[in-house]
């Protein structure tokens, strides 16, 4: 059951998509202390679910958060937001109910921090719709909150392959190296990202000439090869005469503007910026239709960056600092003032002076941007999307964000921004996907790797184990930081190409896991508090998750651990596999130490389950169906339902779904394909 409550004059957001009526009187469950700020009064053993891409676990609870898109490169526990704002909790107790917050300004989360028994939600101003939703389970409660919001964005197939990336390809060359590489070490690959420079001084939908001389024939020829190329698109438009994004914009008025009606200027990467209105349904349309521009060249994905929007500067931000360095520049320092001065400076970036210096112009009426903050990512990415259907009419565009709100769940998937090549961002990952899950966003993964910070081997092998489940598998870095193409640690290549491989012969698997998940609406990753409601451990277990109803994963996530500790609420298989094969093991329910080499992945499949699995190939298209192995552990009858389609095109009527259902040891269903059997009991 959903409740929708009314308060002041809300901004449409556009994420609901179901026509509720308002009830009347006080929200549910929840104390309204004043205008905005609500109370729930925490029992003991209450867990909270959500708030999708966060810091901390996959319980919330214990810890303030707010829903502030902000681009902030250190993702640490002492935070309280990072790209996105998802504003849905799950309170799972004797008191089973969602609240999503539909707003697109500052929202706070005290989840027990101030007191440590009350959930405090307190949203910034007057206006903005409070949703309750009620069901029997905290998992029914989310699926029926995906209902209300709506199907989650589905990428083409190819975007399942693996995806490298890092800032630093400058060149044409730099990217057929890092594909005659890849070839080279027999790891497959899918698609390759083109990160700023391959713009022509950081402007949007230009191609640098010396450095990418034809992009279309590059990818043409990248295309062949089975490889996409994938290009990032900065939400800020660089101010210079001549360049037509930006004379077009600031003609017909797409820009975001001052009190004043003048352009607001922003600096980031390309030096002084526009920021496109995303807000207005014209600059949207407008903006969109530029992608065009590089779909005419045959690219097929692309990444929205830069969108919360980050500011490194505006004008005024930096007369004002400059104004201040001049009247203490020459005053003796003392600790304050030297505190002062070296704050000077940092503080101009990502000033909330600044976003609430600038208005949009929503169908006439002037918005002041703090008041709809959160949804201009949301909308950057939603411009596109609905642009790419007149550009390429029934085709499938990969497309994720780095800033998101709920509602942008259906136009693209998220990254989750500039982690660090930290053993703990590991754990933060699966947390996040398991959040980012229950708030729609199922096409999300993060940087493996970790992008700041140098990463090492056997980090970026162990966090590869864990990511091959991930429906967007990208490897991605920054720039000056140790290189970590696979194939750059000579040592553990063997290891790499065998996780990889593993992850292309999962394909068949995840695919139909994520096509179920966003088609019939359910989760693709989920707690394993879902699948065993009434395990006191496994409802506080965060280090190993479900995927689909088969596989439990629990990853290594320590330094030099040759294996971990694992909770099997029920009798598993255990499966590792390394470059050596695979081997099986059969484990009672309860807690074990589990010995996992470093080239190990392991992995946990249900009784009476089965997962397809295909043999490996070099990339997504070279897939070969026709011949599968059934993996299962069964006992008594098991069956799996495969989806597939042609991997592209956006009508899914014509998707094939095929039963396969085994007996013991003999296959009693399947559409008569060479089916390998290999069933433990
Ligand atoms: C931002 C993005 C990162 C990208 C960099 C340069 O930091 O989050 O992924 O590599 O900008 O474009």
């Amino acid at each position: 059951m959903i409740k929708k409550y009314k308060f002041g004059a809300p901004f449409e957001t556009g994420t609901v998509e179901k026509n509720i009526n308002c009830a009347d009187g006080a929200v549910s469950y929840f104390n309204s202390l004043s205008s905005g700020v609500f109370n729930y009064a925490l029992n003991a053993d209450d867990i909270v679910y959500g708030l999708g891409e966060q810091v901390r676990g996959i319980n919330k609870r214990g810890w303030k958060y707010e829903s502030n898109c902000a681009d902030d490169c250190l993702h640490t526990e002492c935070k309280s937001s990072l790209y996105a704002a998802h504003n849905f909790l799950v309170v799972d107790g004797a008191d089973k109910f969602g609240v999503f917050v539909d707003f697109g300004g500052n929202v706070k989360y005290d989840i027990g921090y101030e007191n440590i028994n009350t959930l405090t939600i307190s949203v910034s101003q007057p206006d903005f719709y409070i949703y309750i939703i009620e069901a029997q389970t905290a998992e029914q409660t989310i699926l029926e909150f995906r209902e209300l919001i709506g199907m989650s964005y589905i990428p083409p197939k190819w975007a399942f392959g693996f995806m490298q990336s890092r800032w630093g390809y400058k060149t044409e060359e730099d990217i057929r190296n890092v594909a005659d590489s890849y070839k080279k070490a027999e790891i497959p690959l899918d698609s390759i990202c083109m990160d700023i420079d391959y713009m022509e001084r950081y402007k949007d939908f230009t191609v640098d000439k010396e450095r990418f001389p034809d992009l279309k024939k590059f990818s043409a020829e990248m295309k062949q090869r089975d490889l996409h190329l994938v290009p990032i698109i900065d939400a800020g438009v660089k101010i210079e005469k001549g360049y037509d994004v930006y004379e077009e914009g600031v003609r017909s008025d797409y820009f975001c503007k001052r009190a004043d009606g003048s352009d607001f200027v922003a600096g980031v990467w390309p030096g002084r910026t526009h920021f496109p209105d995303f807000l207005n349904k014209d600059a949207r349309r407008w903006f969109g239709g530029k992608y065009k521009i590089l779909l005419d060249m045959g690219i097929d994905g692309f990444w929205n960056d830069m969108n919360e929007p980050a500011i490194f500067y505006s004008d005024e931000g930096l007369s004002a600092a400059f104004k201040r360095f001049a009247e203490i520049k020459d005053n003796p320092l003392d600790i304050d003032s030297f505190f002062e001065l070296q704050a000077l400076f940092n503080n101009v970036k990502n000033s909330p002076a600044d976003y609430s210096a600038f208005y949009h112009n929503v169908d006439g009426e002037k918005i002041r941007h703090d008041k709809v903050h959160n949804l201009y990512g949301y909308n950057m990415t939603k411009a596109a999307s609905e642009a790419f259907p007149e550009a390429l009419p029934d085709k499938r565009i990969l497309l994720f964000s780095r800033a998101s709100a709920i509602g942008m769940h259906r136009y693209g998937g998220v990254w989750t921004g500039d982690n660090s090549s930290w053993w703990s961002h590991i754990a933060l990952s699966m947390c996040q996907l398991v959040n980012l899950n229950m708030c729609g966003f199922l096409f999300a993964g993060s940087d493996i790797g970790g992008f700041s910070d140098n990463t090492t081997a056997d980090l970026l092998l162990r966090w590869t184990q864990f990511a091959i489940f991930a429906p967007l598998m990208r490897n991605h870095s920054a720039a000056g930081t140790r290189e970590q193409e696979y194939y750059r640690f000579p040592e553990l290549i063997d290891d790499f190409r065998a996780v990889l491989k593993l992850r292309y012969s999962l394909i068949p698997y995840l695919y139909s896991e994520f096509m179920k998940a966003a088609l019939d609406n359910k989760l693709y990753f989920k707690p394993l508090a879902f699948a065993f409601p009434n395990d006191e451990i496994a409802r506080q277990t965060e280090d190993q998750i479900m995927l689909g109803n088969e596989l439990m994963l629990a990853p290594v996530m320590k330094q030099n651990a040759m294996g971990r500790y694992v909770y099997l609420p029920e009798e598993m298989l255990l499966v590792r596999f390394s470059k050596s094969g695979r081997t099986v093991e059969k484990l009672s329910q309860g807690t074990h130490f589990i010995n996992v080499a470093l080239g190990e992945t392991p992995l946990f499949i249900r009784k009476n389950a089965i997962i397809p699995l295909a043999k490996p190939a070099m990339s997504t298209a070279q897939i070969d169906a026709s011949e599968l192995e059934l993996l299962g552990f069964v006992d008594g009858s098991a069956s799996y339902e495969l989806y597939e389609d042609d991997g592209v095109s956006t009508d899914y009527s014509n998707a094939k779904r095929i039963l396969f259902t085994v007996n013991k040891n003999s296959l009693t269903q399947s559409d008569g394909r060479t089916i390998e059997l290999s069933l433990y009991n």
